[in-house]
């Protein structure tokens, strides 16, 4: 039977298996020493002259063959112990080695922190990237902050559901993905921007509470916080007001630091409240780095922005366009001016954006759950009563049957584990991301449809561009 490298610790003496990969070899002649890896560490392994044919094998041994080996359990003697390694006080003395799978010279190096490699060829062959320490220690670190999320929001009677990939195009502020229809030939899906009109809805189910581990889609150019496809923690509650998302918010955060990174120093709690018209006068943006020293790598600035305008000046259009979000409330003191159409720029909308280190981790709002208000938001964007009806008909008839107040945030668990990683760019903490400029090196997507599938979908390829 298997056993793992960690385990060992507690055989020391006795033979066992350890099954894994080759980290690199020293070839001494009569002494030959390998690292092997599995999931829970690394391990030095010594061939001694005998057994001969085991010796022999390993000297045949390259980096990230995947081997079988059965040996015995040293401890290192004190003054040989490897302080560098979890278990550098002990080796295995191999006695049999069986050869799994042998690898080609490796495209790339995996024992730097492959910061000195191109990204083509990282992404190129990324299951060998991820491979290395530092990627590998990203992944797990990320799969624990979502596990800690996931279970802090559960403990709190939040549900987890699923919301459908395959939805309809509204305007959410950026481009769709748009899946075309074989049934209904014309027609499209659109991949979610964000679950935020299914978390509504499921608000008017009654849920009370949800949350998910959603998957978003955004036509949009990469940037090093921004992917194409992106992970948040959506979560929306009822009977909520703007303080007990942010309380909640903040609480988990914190929590999830002292949890997993306790060696970093959240600068200010409870968080700075800043409002977005501070931020702009006192930062230029509305995402302000309110670190004390920028140069500490374990130093946490979270901040919440409050107070955004609702409504901007559309350049394009010179119309009324929705800064954040159309489903957000005014806040209370401005529903007058929202129904009565008036002040318009001075509406505020309910909205709070979390700001971590100089960037947005998240944003949120309690949303207009009562039809006539949402109404007045589109008709204020200049949108035609056709148009509310076609792209926004569903939400508005859901809120006539019986809805609470609502409100949620949305915080992005890429950029969030990026930063708690010290990582420069989510790509870091993606195990499969895009390139800068929206492709996948590796399986060569976005790759050319086949003739087949454009009949069944009848579409024709314009492609004179
Ligand atoms: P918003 O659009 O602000 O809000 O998104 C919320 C958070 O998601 C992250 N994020 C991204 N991360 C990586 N790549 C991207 N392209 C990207 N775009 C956004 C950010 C951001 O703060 N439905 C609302 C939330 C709500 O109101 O509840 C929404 O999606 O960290």
């Amino acid at each position: 039977m298997r056993t793992l490298i960690r385990e060992m610790i507690a055989k020391e003496g006795e033979s066992v298996v350890l099954e894994g990969w080759v980290r690199n070899r020293r070839d001494h002649g009569k002494l030959i020493f390998i690292d092997l890896k599995d999931r829970s560490g690394l391990v030095q392994v010594v061939f001694l002259p005998k057994p001969q044919e085991v010796h022999e094998a390993a000297s045949e041994l390259r980096a990230e063959w995947v081997v079988r080996l059965t040996g015995k359990v040293n401890k290192r003697p004190d003054n040989m112990v490897n302080a560098d390694q979890e278990f550098g006080a002990y080796e295995i003395l191999a006695e049999g080695l069986e050869i799994l799978n042998k690898a080609e010279e490796l495209p790339i190096p995996i024992d730097t922190d492959g910061r000195e490699i191109s990204e083509e060829a990282r992404m190129k062959y990324r299951p060998l990237d991820l491979r290395r320490e530092r990627m590998e220690k990203n992944l797990k670190m990320r799969a624990k902050v979502v596990n800690f999320f996931r279970n802090y929001l559960s403990e709190l009677d939040f549900i987890e559901v699923e919301t459908p990939a395959l939805g309809k195009a509204t305007p959410e502020g950026s481009r769709d993905y748009l899946v075309p229809s074989r049934i209904y030939p014309g027609k499209c899906y659109a991949l979610p921007q964000s679950p935020q009109q299914y978390k509504q809805l499921l608000m008017v189910a009654g849920l009370e509470r949800y949350f998910q581990i959603a998957r978003c889609f955004r036509d949009e150019d990469t940037r090093g916080d921004r992917q194409p496809e992106f992970t948040q923690l959506d979560m929306e509650m009822s009977f909520a007001k703007s303080g007990e998302v942010m309380d909640i918010i903040e609480d988990m955060l914190i929590k999830l630091v002292e949890t997993h990174y306790p060696n970093k120093r959240i600068q200010q709690k409870p968080f700075p409240r800043i409002t977005y018209k501070e931020s702009m006068e006192k930062y230029g943006n509305d995402r302000p780095d309110i670190r004390e020293d920028k140069n500490d790598p374990d130093l946490l600035a979270f901040c919440w922005v409050i107070d955004f305008p609702f409504f901007e000046k559309d350049e394009e259009t010179g119309g009324w366009t929705f800064t954040h979000n159309p489903f957000s409330a005014p806040q209370p003191e401005h529903m007058d001016s929202l129904m009565n159409k008036e002040s318009i720029a001075e509406i505020l909308a309910d909205q709070y954006d979390i700001v971590l280190n100089g960037y947005e981790i998240g944003g949120g709002s309690i949303r207009n759950h009562r039809p006539e208000a949402l109404h007045k938001v589109l008709e204020i964007m200049g949108y035609s009563d056709e148009k509310i009806q076609a792209d926004y008909g569903h939400m508005l008839d859901a809120f006539k049957l019986g809805t609470p107040p609502h409100g949620g945030i949305a915080p992005g668990i890429d950029r969030i584990v990026m930063i708690l990683q010290n990582e420069p760019n989510i790509r870091e903490v993606i195990a499969f991301p895009k390139t800068g400029d929206g492709r996948d090196l590796m399986v060569d997507a976005p790759s050319e449809f086949t003739e087949k599938q454009l009949k069944e979908l009848q579409i024709k390829v314009d492609k004179k561009k």
